[in-house]
């Protein structure tokens, strides 16, 4: 019997690079995986890494590149669709990328072209989709983005009620964890605290904005319990999660973890108000959510910030 495919949409971005991960360590290698790249060719290490993964030029503004993809690969049983404009003031400067991007139109296009509309699309959405007025956000509560990037990323939702029978979408808070076999070109959170606390400057962080930061390796188990449970004959899903860790945390809290792991002074971090800087862009307050129907639907306990921060530093020594 052949075995399933699936396609990963943005697989030279954080979290795909991540999932090629995840899907190559499962014993037996049960699926055939594919994956694309937009800006540059994919790197040679990550090629090295998955060399039974095709990789494909793919970009979701135009379409360009799903015909490949159909030729040499076929329908995908499973889509994860990582690619975005994932960085809020990217989406605030070019609002009309971040639509044509964020909003998968031309995959859903892409998609519906094949008789059957049975491919399972995990879509990557965000915690900015919540005004951020409240803590434990729940996926049943008003979305009232506050920036760009936000309503890109609740048009998707729409866009994928309305046209995808069979979907899994995943409103992820901050993904946290070790760099990538092919770094990436932006910053890291944790990475990025660690690098200004250990120069001994004294740096100013945010102790009125709080969000629910999720292990990278938790949002990677999160995909692949999803793409089993369908594989293994489930039914069609229409299924919203709010994606986070276990604690809400504030940009304080956040560097004071990583200054007690790493031993810097707690004295460094100067607590300042997020009202008190021009970001170039709107961002929520309080985004924290309430994770519970991702913990009964799945039965998967994302990892305590503190745990997974020292993972990631731990990692980042080798
Ligand atoms: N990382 C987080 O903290 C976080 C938090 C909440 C939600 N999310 C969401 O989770 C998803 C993955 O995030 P990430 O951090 O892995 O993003 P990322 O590192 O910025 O990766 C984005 C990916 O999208 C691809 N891409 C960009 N423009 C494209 C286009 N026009 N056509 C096709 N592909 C294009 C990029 O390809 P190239 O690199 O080859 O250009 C890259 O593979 C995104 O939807 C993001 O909004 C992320």
């Amino acid at each position: 019997m052949s075995k399933k495919r699936v396609l990963v949409v943005g697989g030279t971005g954080y979290l795909g690079q991540h999932l090629l991960q995840g899907f190559s360590d499962i014993n037996g290698s049960p699926y055939d995986v594919a994956f694309t790249h937009h800006s540059f060719p994919p790197p040679h290490s990550l090629l090295h890494a998955f060399p039974s993964s095709l990789a494909f030029p793919l970009d979701l503004k135009t379409g360009h590149g799903f015909d490949g993809i159909s030729r040499r690969f076929g329908q995908p049983h499973v889509v994860v669709n990582c690619a975005a404009l994932s960085v809020p003031r990217a989406c605030e400067a070019d609002p009309g990328a971040a639509m044509s991007i964020n909003v998968p139109s031309s995959l859903i296009g892409w998609l519906s072209s094949f008789n059957e509309k049975t491919t399972l699309l995990i879509h990557l959405s965000t915690d900015q989709v919540y005004q951020g007025v409240k803590s434990f956000y729940k996926e049943e509560d008003e979305t009232i983005p506050v920036n760009v990037y936000g309503k890109s990323k609740v048009a998707a939702e729409q866009f994928i009620y309305e046209k995808w029978p069979n979907f899994a979408i995943l409103r992820s808070s901050i993904i946290f964890g070790p760099q990538t076999i092919s770094p990436v070109p932006k910053s890291l959170p944790i990475q990025w605290i660690d690098g200004v606390l250990s120069k001994g400057d004294r740096v100013e962080f945010f102790y009125d904005e709080y969000r629910c930061p999720i292990y990278v390796k938790d949002v990677v188990a999160i995909i692949l319990a999803l793409a089993r449970i369908w594989l293994s004959g489930g039914k069609d899903m229409q299924l919203l999660l709010n994606v986070g860790g276990p604690d809400r945390v504030s940009r304080v809290q956040m560097a004071e973890a990583v200054a007690k792991i790493r031993g810097y002074n707690t004295s460094l971090i100067k607590p300042v108000s997020a009202s008190s800087v021009n970001r170039g862009v709107i961002s929520p307050s309080d985004i924290s959510m309430d994770i519970t129907k991702l913990v009964q639907t799945l039965d998967i306990t994302p990892t305590p910030f503190v745990d997974g921060v020292k993972l990631t530093l731990e990692i980042e020594t080798w």
